[in-house]
């Protein structure tokens, strides 16, 4: 007899079924997170010896906890960055969540990996990287990040040896996301500050701070964002490319959020990823997969393999054919790993690229389209020009409280979730877009709200 966990439980298969055909057949409502109408129930000696029934569990989360949590593919949801899983994308996610998937290595999952490279590959040729260009899907942009400036900073001091390894510095601009200032403080790494011209960091603005800076001769890479949290400001990718090159700099390019441009009206700003050494998009942000999903790739996987591999006598299995077996293991910091690339991969060969263009171009088009109306209204301000979906502005005469309470209010009423940012020190209101089927008319309903 299987042991009780490993018992297949028809009656409870099919209440899932049913939930998950609900979450994907209706509009997903946008609920509240923790400004929830009612309380947190306590979830106090749930935990037992003898378990508990999973129907009553499974109403416990439809009824009092998943209200608590604003759902992030809802067409409502403009804050922060979003994400807009699709359809066939989610029901990949319960074939990978099914199937007891390890992504770790070739051997283990070759199926896995041969599907992932594709849909890598694919990227990589969109960006202009080089053929032979690769690497893996992890949890994020903060461990694409992280990963890609490890190596950064290995290869920089392998080019300097006259260096004090602690010497090699990053250069960095002010506007770059939170996720590169902490992965340098991890590695322990000094990051050279840009200042960037009007928020875009620019050949330019690094070259100013080279001739300002006592060792210049201590840079050994250069991050540029394709994209901008928020503001949505794509990096001078060739000029600081270029400049990388021409001084044997490592170029890493954060497109965490903004790299799914390059498939828009767009992609002509983003041509300078073909000069990058590492890069990173987040198809769970604009590419409309499910969270957790990151494409790292290296330009020479190679290097990133000599640096991020891990050694140990059970692992050696892994590499016994060195360059043919493929371990996204190899190219980022982890070991075991979801098969998070697979729905991406999915949904992308279902829907064809054609698909991904025109809900790339939407969120874009959304973003002009509330500026154009920002632009002529009486009560708002454009703060700047949108940048790719992002598009900030202002309510003159209101305080840090008139946008807090306004975008609770908007919450409340179940309108839309809108929060607001800072902006050269001042708050102002923020909308990002992303999924197609935001609504002109509900763009109007959340402009209106400012009144
Ligand atoms: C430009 C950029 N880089 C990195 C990140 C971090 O990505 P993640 O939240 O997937 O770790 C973000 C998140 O919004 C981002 O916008």
């Amino acid at each position: 007899m299987a042991h009780p966990m490993f018992t297949y439980d028809e009656s409870f298969t099919n209440a899932v079924f049913e939930y998950c055909r609900e979450r994907l057949r209706d509009d997903a409502p946008l609920d509240y997170g923790s400004h929830a109408p009612t309380p947190l129930p306590s979830l106090e000696g749930l935990i037992s010896d003898d378990g508990r029934d999973p129907h009553e569990i499974l109403a416990l989360w439809r009824d009092h906890l998943a209200p608590h949590v604003v759902s992030v593919d809802s067409p409502g949801f403009l804050a922060f960055i979003p994400n807009a899983p699709t359809e066939y994308s989610l029901l990949f996610d319960m074939i990978v969540a099914c199937s007891g998937l390890n992504g770790t290595s070739w051997l283990e999952a070759a199926g896995v990996v041969a599907a992932e490279n594709q849909a890598l590959d694919f990227l990589a040729r969109r960006a202009g990287m080089p053929s032979g260009t690769g690497g893996a899907f992890v949890s994020g942009g903060s461990i694409g990040n992280l990963s890609a400036l490890t190596v950064a900073r290995d290869v920089g001091r392998a080019r300097h040896p006259d260096l004090a390894p602690h010497a090699v510095r990053i250069a960095i601009s002010a506007d770059a996301h939170s996720s590169i200032g902490k992965a340098l403080h991890v590695i322990g790494v000094e990051p050279l500050l840009v200042e960037p011209d009007d928020h875009r960091f620019t050949r330019a603005t690094l070259e100013i701070a080279l001739a300002n800076d006592p060792h210049p001769e201590t840079i050994v890479g250069v991050v540029a964002t394709a994209g901008t949290t928020n503001a949505g400001i794509v990096d001078d990718l060739e000029g600081l490319g270029a400049l990388a090159r021409e001084r044997g700099w490592w170029f890493h390019v954060d497109g965490a959020y903004g790299g799914a441009a390059m498939f828009s009206s767009a992609a002509e700003e983003f041509r300078g990823l073909r000069h990058a050494d590492s890069f990173i998009v987040d198809p769970h942000k604009w590419l409309f997969a499910p969270l957790d999903c990151c494409a790292l790739l290296w330009r020479d996987p190679a290097t990133a393999r000599d640096v991020l591999a891990q050694q140990a006598g059970y692992l050696d299995v892994l590499h016994q054919d060195g360059d043919v077996d493929w371990n996204p293991s190899d190219f980022a910091i982890m070991l075991s790993r979801r098969a998070r690339g697979l729905p991406f991969w999915f949904s992308l060969v279902t829907y064809g690229t054609g698909h991904y263009e025109s809900a790339v171009q939407r969120g874009i088009d959304l973003a002009h389209y509330a500026a154009t109306l920002i632009d002529s209204s009486d009560h708002l301000e454009l703060v700047r020009p949108a940048g790719l979906s992002v598009v900030l502005f202002r309510r003159p005469g209101w305080s840090d409280q008139d946008y807090t309470a306004w975008s609770a209010d908007l919450l409340r009423r179940q309108i839309a979730f809108v929060t607001p940012t800072k902006w050269e020190g001042e708050t102002v209101a923020r909308i990002a877009f992303m999924h197609p089927d935001t609504s002109d008319e509900l763009v109007r309903e959340i402009l209106e709200s400012l009144r």
